[in-house]
């Protein structure tokens, strides 16, 4: 009776013990979780949500703050439209209005930079931004999605429109090929895919 006495008070003593082991660990995840999510900031332009949903699966995964870049004036929902607007803005170096405002951009240190590939170059929205606002000392992470062309000159841009800042290695996979009809893409397989390669990939800059 005696060993059925202690084993029964050791076991409650253990369970109690571990959960507020437990209730202390994840209180701690908790709270560096809200720093880091305080500190964090994802901005991204995204035409047809692929890169969209990039952006969401490092929201989910790091925190922080999600800010989609918009235009004053939108963008044609035609794409040979839209191909020969940004082939133009890119020719004559013109930068698109933003609607989009960050007013508290310095309680930022980090900051997610998510755009497609377009004309094999940064999007000009994209560029309109890095004008627009200095992210002096602050860390700087491209990610991209493009049609299987690759990024083109864009992460190299990030590099040219961010000099001061510290930018770490980005993240780029194929999205969709709108000039053959191909869309949205993030979902079954592929996403899975993603989701995989980008905890890998945050995972070997810090996160
Ligand atoms: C105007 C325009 C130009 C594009 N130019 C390229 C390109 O030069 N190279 C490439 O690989 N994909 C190009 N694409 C395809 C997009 O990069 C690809 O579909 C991407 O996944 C779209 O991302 P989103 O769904 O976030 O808008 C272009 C798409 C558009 C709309």
């Amino acid at each position: 009776m005696k060993i059925i006495v202690s084993l029964f008070l050791f076991s409650i003593f253990n369970v109690t013990g571990c959960n507020v082991d437990q209730k202390k660990v994840s209180q701690k995840q908790t709270e560096t979780e809200t720093v880091l999510s305080k500190n964090i900031l994802i901005v991204y332009l995204s035409r047809t949500n692929n890169t969209e949903t990039v952006a969401k699966i490092i929201q989910k995964q790091v925190g922080g703050d999600l800010v989609e870049l918009e235009l004053v004036n939108p963008y044609p929902e035609n794409y040979q439209a839209i191909v020969q607007q940004v082939d133009k803005e890119n020719e004559d170096g013109f930068l698109p209005e933003l609607k989009t405002k960050i007013n508290d951009l310095e309680n930022y240190d980090t900051v997610f930079l998510g755009f497609p590939t377009w004309d094999m170059q940064m999007p000009p929205p994209m560029k309109s931004f890095l004008s627009n606002n200095d992210l002096s000392g602050k860390t700087v992470i491209p990610f991209n999605t493009n049609a299987g062309y690759g990024v083109g000159s864009s992460f190299r841009t990030v590099e040219e429109l961010c000099p001061n800042s510290t930018i770490l290695e980005g993240y780029s996979t194929k999205g969709g090929i709108e000039r053959d009809g191909i869309l949205f893409v993030m979902e079954g397989e592929k996403l899975i895919e993603v989701k995989n390669q980008v905890a890998t990939w945050l995972e070997k800059i810090g996160f």
